[in-house]
């Protein structure tokens, strides 16, 4: 029997029938100036590559100015620098955070003299630099809020001294977007932008970048100031915090996991928003296209907008290159 056409006027596949009509009624787009590269750096001349994220280097000093140089042709405007300390550098207060003449001070100024319209985000927090793996001060197995919100205040004037454009507080202290703030303003900084990690939850997806920095917590978790995977209107009072107390940028972390966080700062907020597709996310798609069984090509586009399309206006990514290259061929 011949089937009967259905008597069927409202028919959503004529919106999808080829690639132009596809794109005329696309609703999120992805562009090389939406994503923000993360970057390791540490004091050795050689790059280094990292086991724990395939495809993924700590650079040397030449390494990493070549990477920007690569990154700001492929349309990728902005680069986070997160810096690998020696262990002899380290103590309990994370000092070494405050030397003008340390890894980080040292290379914006390098980035900045050679490629000044490269966006230098700074990270904001002590873990690199405290002997107890820490983002904040350790005294007997309490992290210090006051304490370390001064050290942050410190640390976040040698970066704008620097020549730091962005200061992004990953440390999840309660306070310190307003103690950043009016210590930057004080010192003539007031053109320096605050990108909060407003809502950073306690994940396991971050193994794989303490991996590459060495920095995992020596004793105990991260919980008592990052969030619990299982709270979201949690997520909406830290952004009043931040808004009011004059971030410029909020931010979600981990993003996949979270894309309904990612939402409802988005409805709740006029402020831009970043999220950060952290190195376990990337690792589950390299590793599941090693099996074979993934085109990693496509599913990195597809992760990538489906945290735009959540509500993400930039994406931190360690695909930052890799998708820059895709989208100039698309
Ligand atoms: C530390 C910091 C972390 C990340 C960015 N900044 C790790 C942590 O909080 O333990 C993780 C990023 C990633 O996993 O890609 N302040």
């Amino acid at each position: 029997m011949e089937p009967q056409p259905l008597d069927l006027p409202l028919r959503p596949r004529r919106n999808r029938k080829s690639e132009g009509v596809r794109a005329l009624v696309r609703e999120t787009r992805l562009d090389a100036a939406q994503l923000v590269y993360p970057l390791f750096l540490h004091e050795d001349k050689a790059d280094h590559a990292l086991e724990s994220l395939p495809g993924v280097k700590r650079y040397g000093p030449a390494g990493l100015l070549r990477e920007i140089e690569a990154g700001l042709k492929l349309g990728i405007r902005a680069f986070v620098l997160f810096p690998k300390v020696p262990d002899r550098a380290k103590n309990p207060t994370g000092e070494e955070a405050l030397n003008p003449e340390g890894l980080i001070p040292r290379t914006i100024r390098a980035i900045k003299k050679r490629m000044p319209e490269a966006v230098v985000i700074t990270d904001v927090a002590l873990d690199p630099y405290n002997s107890d793996g820490h983002d904040g001060i350790v005294r007997r197995g309490v992290i210090l809020n006051d304490e370390t919100v001064a050290v942050l205040c410190g640390q976040a004037l040698v970066q704008a001294e620097a020549g730091a454009d962005i200061v992004a507080p990953s440390d999840m202290m309660d306070g310190r977007v307003g103690a950043l703030r009016e210590a930057l303003d004080d010192a003539g900084h007031e053109s320096v932008s605050i990108l909060s990690y407003t809502a950073k939850y306690a994940s396991a997806f971050y193994g794989p970048f303490r991996g590459a920095l060495d920095s995992a917590p020596k004793a105990g978790d991260k919980k008592t100031y990052q969030m619990d995977p299982a709270n979201s209107r949690e997520a909406l009072r830290e952004a009043a915090l931040d808004e009011a107390e004059g971030a410029d940028m909020l931010m979600v972390k981990p993003a996949g996991a979270y894309l309904d966080v990612i939402r409802a700062l988005r409805d709740a907020t006029t402020l831009p928003l970043a999220a950060y597709q952290v190195s376990g996310e990337y690792l589950m798609i390299k590793a599941a296209a090693a099996s074979g069984w993934l085109n990693e090509d496509a599913a990195i586009l597809e992760s990538l907008t489906g945290i735009r399309r959540a509500g993400a206006d930039m994406i931190l990514t360690y695909f930052a290159p890799v998708a820059a290259r895709l989208l100039a061929r698309k």
